[in-house]
């Protein structure tokens, strides 16, 4: 399913440049130059992204220091990171899925975050322990991805077809509201949780907002 999601943006060009004329940056949200930036994470001295995608993120963090494992279960968008990333030092490209990756790893992690990535797709009740005992002290856990539609919460699930209507893949994402956020968060010991939606930009201010959640242990 994620392979063929990442075969469909081939041919979708990657900004090299952004609106500031950096070369890297940091977005939580699903609009370019748009929202907060890596300031979020406070600054850790390392960090795991959970379902990096082409790895620009991991990157803007690793340029600035921190050593960053970049773990993605597909390999389609991870080639593409390693094409354009892979010669910088802080970065590290996992290919494991994201529970896998976090019930073998020994590392602690001064934050662990993840942008319309793998925190969407998983089953709270299954990540969240394991979030919490992969980082350090003082962590922060935060992640960003469309917020729920009213009423719909909890599992929601649906058959995504490719283009030649092949056998359909099943996707499962979780949805909560920034309220059931925090409770839940708080339930697996997370403190200073804080659960926000952030507007679209005003030219697009009918599109869909981002929810940002922020924690630490
Ligand atoms: C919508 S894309 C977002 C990619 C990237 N974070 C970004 O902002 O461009 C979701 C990514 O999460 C990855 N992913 C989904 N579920 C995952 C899991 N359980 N473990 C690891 N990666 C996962 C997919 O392969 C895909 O690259």
């Amino acid at each position: 399913m994620w392979d063929r999601y990442a075969r469909g943006k081939r041919g979708v060009p990657e900004r090299t440049v952004n609106a500031a004329g950096q070369r890297t940056w940091f977005n939580w949200t699903q609009y370019p130059d748009h929202g907060p930036t890596e300031t979020v994470l406070g600054s850790p001295a390392s960090a795991l992204e959970l379902g990096c995608g082409t790895g620009r993120n991991a990157a803007h963090l690793a340029v600035h220091g921190v050593e960053v494992t970049a773990v993605d279960v597909s390999l389609v968008p991870l080639e593409k990171a390693e094409q354009r990333w892979g010669h910088l030092g802080g970065l590290r490209l996992v290919h494991r899925e994201a529970v896998d990756f976090l019930r073998a790893t020994d590392e602690r992690f001064g934050a662990v975050y993840s942008v319309f990535g793998a925190v969407w797709f998983t089953d709270p009740e299954v990540l969240l322990p394991l979030v919490r005992r992969a980082l350090r002290p003082g962590g922060v856990l935060a992640f960003s991805h469309e917020p729920p539609i009213e009423g719909c919460y909890g599992c929601q699930g649906g058959y995504v077809r490719g283009p030649g209507g092949d056998r359909p893949s099943v996707v499962r994402r979780w949805a909560y509201t920034p309220a059931m956020w925090v409770d839940i968060l708080a339930r697996y010991g997370f403190t200073r949780i804080t659960a926000d939606i952030v507007a679209p930009p005003p030219a697009r201010s009918g599109d869909v907002p981002t929810l940002l959640v922020h924690a630490r242990v």
